[in-house]
């Protein structure tokens, strides 16, 4: 155990550690990308095949995490490497901990354009668009915006800075302080909102497509679809898993915590389709809107729909927007841990000095993927300018492959003894689950990674 190992502090509760961890797993996957894969996939049925991948692939995956973690104590690049002498094994940590960090250079800036989207729903932009009665103006208020060298890059800034001071703060004092409360903030304006888009004239409509299955909808592309948005939203190999899970006291039942945190995850996933498509079927935009729905027909939609209440529609807008913040104010701060923990543990950093030294190089490299929307959109590689890079690299290529390396490393190589230890507790718990997690995977969850990431590569895209 190196030095700074020994001055390491853990969560000081266990519902610290559960909204910590939950608070990584909710975020733009939740609001913004499930309903969009819902709304594209086919609403019910998508939504019983993403609860089974949540099962059969994510709860393996994150206990997986959570055992090395815990059993390491120590930061993802360190873990894998205390835990194995193979060396592509050695390298799953490191690996992780570079996915973190370079997610995270394309994640703020969308979450910059939260807070954005947020400053303008509170002045009344929104409604003011409406009245020009130019039908495609929030799409243009979206681009001139996206396109604007400057202003993008300082509310990434922002934002950055907001994760920076909590980060800085350490895990007890900054993120599970921050968690604790801004978790619970975040489920109250859930309801809220759920409950007034329950108000809406398409609340029946809304209702109907996200939890009436139409079996007939499920398609091959439809289960692959799941299966990666599964995987994104639990936040699996990105290193910040296996980071928090380092921070889990000794009595922390491991399959218990990655149970709570799938079924708030799934919840808050749910809930924001329950805001998002009776609101959509009220108006007379399209449910499979795709990525621009949360920027481009959203703030249209909640004016639509309140527009017999302009107050509740403006309420509703500044809430939902301030919703997206939180969410992903705490899934940026676990990422910004990841390469925090690693810098400061393996190169014995002061943990303000390794803090500062990602909010850095996080601003330098975001600008540049913020700038590919505007002025350096022309710098582009098969077709994607840098942003799109970065998404697609993280997503399509880098997550699959940590997401394969460790369930081969956990399900084939890592000791029986430690899985039982981890999952037990040293023998104080029954070894519930061990079995199927184990099984899992080994054979499951790689074919099923494997699958998703030929998709990802276009590969089923004649089907
Ligand atoms: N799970 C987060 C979301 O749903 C994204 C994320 C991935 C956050 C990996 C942290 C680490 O938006």
């Amino acid at each position: 155990m190196n030095n700074s190992n020994k001055a390491r502090v853990d969560f000081a509760s266990k519902v610290g550690m559960v909204l910590a961890t939950a608070g990584s797993a909710v975020g733009l996957g939740n609001i913004w990308r499930f309903p969009v894969m819902t709304g594209q996939s086919g609403g019910g049925a998508f939504l019983i095949i993403y609860i089974l991948c949540v099962i059969a692939l994510g709860l393996p995956l994150m206990t997986a995490e959570f055992i090395v973690g815990r059993h390491a104590h120590t930061n993802t690049a360190q873990a894998y490497k205390k835990l194995s002498n193979g060396w592509l094994w050695r390298k799953i940590g490191k690996f992780g901990v570079f996915t973190g960090w370079f997610i995270l250079c394309y994640y703020i800036v969308v979450s910059g354009w939260a807070l954005d989207y947020f400053v303008d729903a509170l002045l009344g932009k929104f409604s003011r668009l409406a009245q020009s009665g130019d039908p495609d103006a929030y799409a243009h208020h979206f681009q001139s915006f996206v396109q604007n060298p400057w202003m993008p890059a300082v509310y990434a800034l922002v934002f950055i800075l907001m994760s920076h001071f909590v980060i800085v703060k350490g895990v007890k004092k900054g993120i599970e302080r921050f968690s604790k409360i801004m978790m619970p903030l975040l489920f109250i304006i859930l309801a809220v909102l759920a409950v007034c888009s329950l108000f809406t004239a398409g609340a029946k409509e809304g209702l109907t497509f996200l939890f009436r299955p139409d079996l007939s909808k499920i398609t091959f592309k439809t289960i692959l679809a799941a299966m990666g948005q599964a995987f994104y939203s639990l936040s699996i190999a990105m290193g910040c898993l296996c980071t928090f899970a380092s921070y889990f006291s000794k009595d922390a039942n491991l399959v218990g915590t990655a149970v709570k945190v799938g079924i708030i995850d799934t919840i808050v996933a749910i809930m924001s389709g329950i805001i998002i498509f009776p609101a959509v079927f009220s108006t007379n935009l399209s449910v499979d809107a795709g990525p621009s729905l949360v920027f481009i027909a959203l703030p249209n939609v909640f004016h639509q729909a309140f527009s017999s209440m302009p107050l509740l529609g403006y309420f509703v807008s500044v809430l939902f927007y301030f919703l997206l913040i939180l969410a992903t104010l705490t899934s940026v701060i676990s990422l910004h841990e990841v390469p925090t923990a690693y810098l400061s543990e393996d190169f014995h950093m002061s943990r303000t000095r390794a803090t500062t030294i990602v909010t850095v190089s996080v601003i330098v490299v975001g600008s540049i993927c913020s700038l590919s929307m505007g002025p350096l959109k022309d710098l582009t590689l098969g077709g994607k300018n840098i942003f799109d890079l970065f998404d697609f690299v993280s997503g399509q290529i880098f997550l699959p492959i940590g997401g394969f390396l460790i369930a081969l490393f956990v399900g084939w190589f890592l000791q029986r003894r430690i899985i039982y230890q981890q999952l037990t507790n040293c023998s104080t718990l029954p070894p519930r689950g061990m079995r199927s997690i184990i099984l899992l995977l080994k054979y499951f969850v790689p074919v099923a990674i494997m699958f998703i990431f030929l998709s990802g590569l276009g590969v089923f895209d004649w089907l």
